[in-house]
């Protein structure tokens, strides 16, 4: 199965409104971890909508960067879902969420360095032997850096993909963030990223805290990040993208306007080269 277009987030808050209405949404993203119990009502909306909708799957606890063990407890249920939902794509981010076996629900930063490369990549590929499919990785948003950081987070990401074969999933908006709390160039991000491993966008709102940029998904996406997701698409095409709101989620009607906005934008821009 294949997806195209501006999907959507999917929140517990829109269930009846997807059911009732069956909008034209081309497919949802769905938070993995939220639907890990069994029994769970959220699992059985979840059920009802995958009959109507093409669905991928968002994961937060892979904790890819982790020094601990893989979690396969975790991943064994991940893997049940995926039998469910049958997703198109999954995914986890490029970061680390725990350590000695506890959970921080943060998505923490990692050092860009050989070592961190070699050693996440090595994980990957175990995560997707286990799931016995590719997975995406996406860039985070972060607020330090490492003294240790040898390459640039898009190279760093960039290699960390290509060794352990798996795709990209580029959060335009925490490129925008990055680039404003580190003091980077956000186009310059983009320009130099040179992969064809990309399979998914991400668009989502953050605050200005005035001397940086929180990453919230808390708001419609900046005007900046916008112009971004311009230069994205002319340079790595239409390729699927997500609305993330996950902070004051607004009315069900309000995110359609949200995607048809970007749906624009991707029309406007998919042939420019
Ligand atoms: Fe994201």
């Amino acid at each position: 199965m294949d997806i195209k277009g501006v999907g959507l987030g999917l929140r517990s808050a829109h269930y009846s409104d997807i059911l009732k209405e069956n909008p034209a949404i081309p497919w949802f993203e769905v938070l993995a971890d939220n639907y890990l119990i069994k029994g769970s009502p959220n699992l059985s909306y979840l059920e009802k909508i995958r009959q109507n909708y093409p669905l991928t799957l968002h994961c937060i606890g892979m904790s890819l960067g982790s020094m601990d063990p893989l979690n396969f407890n975790y991943l064994k249920k991940i893997k049940k879902l995926i039998k469910i939902v049958e997703p198109v794509l999954i995914s986890d981010h490029l970061s680390w969420t725990s350590f000695n076996k506890q959970y921080f629900h943060e998505l923490l930063p990692l050092p860009f360095t050989e070592e961190a490369i070699f050693h996440v990549a090595k994980r990957i590929r175990q995560v997707q032997d286990f799931l016995e499919q590719k997975i995406m990785i996406e860039n985070i948003s972060s607020y330090l850096c490492f003294k240790q950081s040898q390459l640039t987070e898009w190279a760093f990401l960039k290699e960390i993909a290509d060794q352990a074969d798996c795709f990209i999933l580029l959060d335009i908006n925490n490129i925008y963030v990055n680039a404003y709390n580190h003091q980077l160039n956000a186009l310059n991000y983009i320009k130099s990223l040179d992969t064809n491993r990309i399979a998914q966008f991400h668009l989502a709102g953050f605050e200005n805290k005035g001397y940086y940029l929180l990453d919230t998904h808390g708001a419609s996406f900046s005007s900046d990040v916008l112009k971004l997701f311009q230069q994205a698409i002319k340079k790595f095409g239409a390729l699927p993208t997500v609305i993330e709101w996950d902070s004051h989620i607004p009315i069900f009607s309000r995110l359609l306007e949200e995607v048809q906005i970007a749906q624009t934008i991707m029309d406007q821009y998919a042939n420019i080269i």
